[in-house]
């Protein structure tokens, strides 16, 4: 479970102060599917951020399975990123000088993995998401489509439970937002928690709730059918 208590984000220049997150209570359920749309510059991408701890608070809390995060070390913090945390971003943030195999394998590189278990587990995914052909291909040498797809076998083979995108659909090729939603479903039908960013309706009917974000607050939730 996710929890945010009184939680707020300034970003603080010299010449601005902009609060992002401004004392926000959010709870985030284990196997939850949410999608969090809200205009543009309304804090969706703090948010990603903050939960996923690639950022920390202003003031207020963060708990990850009941673990305050702003009491860790920036290096136990890196742990709970590295075991519980999984981003798909939109430019699917693929390592161009590892082919499609080595990159799904990445997360499993930073765990204790046995050679034998990890191939077992690259294969399995690659077969599921269609991509076993281009195991040694590079990122440039397939289609948008197909990248998305390496990006979310990396993000299932993770083992991590929370999964984080930022507007997965707003580059898409040859996929569908409908197609790639339905790979969201998948990773959440096996037990994942997933929080995606996206302006679409479309994409967000396909969550069990949308939370509308508005100048850094939750302005409304809406539970989908
Ligand atoms: N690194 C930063 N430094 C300073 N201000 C920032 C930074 N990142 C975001 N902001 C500001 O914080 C506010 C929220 O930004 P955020 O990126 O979270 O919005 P968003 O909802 O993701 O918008 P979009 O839909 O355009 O991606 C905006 O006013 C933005 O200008
Ligand atoms: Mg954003």
């Amino acid at each position: 479970m996710i929890e945010l208590r009184d939680a707020t984000k300034i970003y603080k220049g010299e010449a601005y102060e902009t609060k992002a997150i401004d004392h926000m209570d959010l709870t985030i359920e284990d196997g939850a599917f949410v999608a969090i749309m809200g205009r543009s510059g309304s804090g969706k991408t703090t948010l990603l951020n903050i939960v996923g701890c690639m950022d920390s608070l202003t003031s207020g809390e963060l708990f990850i399975d009941g673990e305050k995060l702003s009491g860790l070390s920036e290096h136990k913090v890196g742990l709970v990123r590295r075991d519980k945390i999984s981003f798909i971003f939109q430019n699917y943030a693929l390592m161009q000088h590892y082919t499609v195999y080595e990159n799904i394998e990445l997360p499993l590189n930073a765990r204790n993995c046995k050679p034998k278990d990890k191939k077992k587990a690259v294969n399995e995914i690659m077969e599921k998401l269609d991509i076993a052909h281009l195991a040694s291909k590079f990122p440039r040498q397939i289609s948008g489509g197909e990248q998305q797809r390496t990006a979310i076998a990396r993000a299932m083979v993770s083992g991590c439970k929370y999964i984080l995108a930022d507007e997965p659909t707003g580059a898409l090729d040859s996929m569908t937002a409908g197609e790639l939603m339905k790979l969201f479903q998948m990773m959440h039908e096996a037990g994942k928690t997933i929080l995606v960013v996206t302006h679409d309706n479309e994409v967000a009917a396909y969550a069990q709730k949308t939370i509308i974000i508005s100048d850094g607050k939750i302005d409304n939730i809406k539970e989908n059918k």
